[in-house]
């Protein structure tokens, strides 16, 4: 078992550094089975969400050469099985079945896995696939999907703002016959990502980024080069961080337009914050005080940023509100953080949290990916020792989060637990 000690109690300072998108990442893994030769992409976060992907792409065939840790050549030109082998336990799994169906017509896919969030379902994908023509099915765990050949565009009106939905339309339609347009599309960055690497590839998308998106299917996409957005939410976790263990820090290679609903929060709970071309600067001065939050789809607050800002909101003077509008059970954490004296009260889609002075250390469980991060920075707001457990979820998502939050100064170590006896620090 893996689990990180955290001594909490010291402010943070210095810099640290964004990797790429893990949600822009994990859709353009699989969008590289669109393109006939080389895509290289850069700016790939180490994460084991990517390491999963890059190792299904590998079993179907792909061919896939490190060019350094972030750099990768894949070439899936000679894939030829249009069913994937493993992949269910992350959520993006969904995405190899628009790619595929978008290459070959067909798609067997397994069901997407993913953090516990609640209710996840994937209808509005579903219903996107079936209106480009395929035969959607779904049996033993896997989504099949069958277009009889080339799908054709069509109109399709999402009931729902979502994210996997867009993306995965505008995956199966770039090499679909005539238009397809998604009304009600999701405009968060990573969708625009998507659709810049398929434009750079050779697709014609355009409206990605606003509600309506338009992709005009072509015959073929080329192989090119391609970079990943910086992740919106690890930067903001590490600019929450801040808010929790106070400090000082430039967080590096952001986009600030991206975090703008994020950063509006942390100033209104006081934290003062400078924007550079591609840095924040944030400095806490004084306790927080109490706001209330939100989540909307972007540019609405994010609700992966939830659990972050839940954290500091437990030490900040007042009753803080949260309203959660995506995700049934993203409130998981709030057991976890009332181990370490948090008083939060969770109504059905709304959180409580009443600020108190301080948190006292305990042992908590990563339910989830977000969560888990918020558990760091819950850890880092107490003046004594917390330990993480089930940090596998953490590490889906954040790259060498242990190495840079201990860059910032704070007092966080990786351990490996082999049994009860032998307890052996490894970071
Ligand atoms: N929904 C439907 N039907 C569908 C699809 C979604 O009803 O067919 C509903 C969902 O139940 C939810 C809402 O629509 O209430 C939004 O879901 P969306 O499809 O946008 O979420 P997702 O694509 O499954 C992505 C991120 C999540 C993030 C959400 C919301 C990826 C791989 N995952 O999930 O990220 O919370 O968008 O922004 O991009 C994370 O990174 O920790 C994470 C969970």
């Amino acid at each position: 078992m893996i689990k990180y000690v955290i001594e909490g109690g010291r402010p943070l300072r210095g810099e640290v550094t964004v990797s790429g998108a893990k949600n822009a990442a994990v859709a353009l893994i699989p969008a590289t089975l669109l393109v006939k030769g080389v895509c290289r992409l850069e700016n790939i976060p180490k994460i084991s969400d990517v390491t999963l992907l890059l190792s299904v792409l590998r079993r179907m065939g792909a061919v896939i050469q490190t060019v350094n840790s972030h750099t990768y050549d894949i070439d899936c030109t000679n894939v030829d099985s249009c069913s994937v082998p493993f992949a269910s336990r992350i959520r993006a799994s969904y995405y190899l079945a628009g790619a595929l169906l978008g290459r070959f017509g067909r798609g067997e896919v397994p069901l997407p896995g993913g953090c516990d969030l609640g209710e996840r379902p994937i209808d509005q994908h579903l219903k996107g696939f079936r209106a480009m023509g395929a035969d959607v099915t779904i049996a033993n765990g896997n989504i099949i999907a069958d277009g009889h050949g080339r799908l054709r565009g069509a109109g399709i009106y999402l009931d729902v703002v979502s994210v996997g939905a867009t993306i995965n339309i505008m995956l199966a339609a770039a090499l679909a016959e005539g238009m397809t347009v998604i009304d009600n599309a999701a405009k968060e960055p990573h969708i625009v990502d998507v659709a810049n690497f398929l434009n750079s590839m050779g697709a014609n998308i355009t409206g990605a980024g606003t509600d309506v998106i338009k992709i005009r299917g072509v015959d073929k996409l080329h192989g090119g080069s391609y970079t990943i957005i910086p992740d919106q939410i690890e930067a903001g976790t590490y600019l929450a961080a801040v808010g929790a263990a106070g400090g000082k820090i430039l967080v590096r290679n952001v986009i600030p337009k991206h975090l703008d609903s994020i950063v509006a929060k942390l100033e209104e709970a006081g934290l003062e914050i400078r924007d550079f071309d591609d840095s924040i600067q944030i400095e806490r001065t004084s306790r927080l005080r109490s706001i209330h939050i939100k989540t909307m789809p972007y540019p609405g607050f994010p609700t992966d940023m939830v659990p972050q800002l839940a954290a500091l909101l437990c030490v900040a003077d007042g009753t803080s509100y949260i309203n959660e509008g995506i995700w049934s059970n993203r409130f998981r954490f709030a057991d976890e953080y009332a181990r370490l004296g948090a008083h939060i009260q969770v109504n059905g889609k709304t959180a409580v949290i009443e600020g108190i002075p301080e948190l006292s250390g305990a042992t908590m469980k990563a339910c989830d990916l977000r969560a888990g991060a918020g558990m760091i920075l819950a850890g880092l707001a107490t003046k004594d020792i917390t330990e993480i457990e089930d940090v596998h979820h953490i590490e889906r998502g954040y790259e060498d989060i242990v190495e840079k939050m201990r860059a910032l100064g704070a007092n966080i170590r990786r351990v490996v637990v082999p049994d009860k006896t032998d307890l052996r620090v490894v970071i």
